[in-house]
């Protein structure tokens, strides 16, 4: 089975996680969209959606199914959602889609993060995929400067805003042994509106799409 096929068979396996009657948590990526994709086909058996991103949204109306203002919800009994790595602990490093910060919004509201991923993104320490901090524009340079004193180098993404209208910066060369301490120090750096160090939020279950089928990893 090709990659596309391992994420499709995790999107399937994530609808155990939606309690009927609620309204579902969901996320961005290439992942989230066969995840979707999956939850119209049960889509009389829920609520609705709080979404991620605006491409979500558009995926999700599409299909039929309302997306509520996430200030219109308390809480949430999942957060269903893709990582670009995830580590031994459930740590991720997330935003490879430009949406980090709404995603963190959304797990916040959620009382479970069930991530759906193939098996390439399972790492023992998390760095290999350059970490995405989104910034306010005037705070650039100044936080590019932290990382390089971190030992990252941190590289503009070209041609990208977010669905906030701010930056993105792609820190390479990071080793993060410890994210919930980097994740509380990148943080309090003036200008950093959301680092993709998902260790406070970290997933509590992860649905790994292998080879030999998807395995439930429970942290
Ligand atoms: C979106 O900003 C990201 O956090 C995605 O969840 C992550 O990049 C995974 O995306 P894929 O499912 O497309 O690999």
């Amino acid at each position: 089975m090709n990659q596309d096929g391992l994420k499709a068979a995790v999107a399937r396996a994530a609808l155990a996680y939606v309690q009927p009657g609620s309204v579902v948590g969901v996320g961005t990526g290439s992942t989230v969209d066969h995840f979707i994709d999956a939850l119209a086909t049960m889509q009389d058996r829920i609520e609705g959606a709080v979404s991620s991103s605006l491409a979500s949204t558009r995926r999700l109306r599409g299909h039929g199914i309302p997306v509520y203002d996430p200030s219109t919800v308390e809480s949430l009994p999942v957060y269903i959602d893709g990582a670009d790595e995830i580590d031994l602990r459930g740590c991720m490093i997330k935003g490879g889609g430009a949406a980090l910060t709404r995603e963190k919004i959304v797990a916040d509201l959620a009382e479970r993060f069930i991530c759906i991923a193939d098996e390439s993104k399972h790492v023992a320490t998390l760095g290999t995929f350059p970490l995405p901090v989104e910034v306010i524009a005037m705070a650039v340079a100044q936080v590019t400067r932290r990382f390089a004193a971190l030992g990252g180098t941190a590289v503009l993404r070209s041609g990208v805003t977010t669905d906030n209208g701010h930056p993105l910066l792609d820190v390479h060369g990071l080793a993060i042994a410890d994210p919930q301490a980097m994740e509380l120090e990148i943080n309090q750096w003036p200008g950093v509106v959301t680092v993709g160090i998902f260790a406070r939020h970290r997933a509590q279950v992860c649905l790994l799409g292998t080879v030999t089928g998807v395995q439930t990893l429970v942290f």
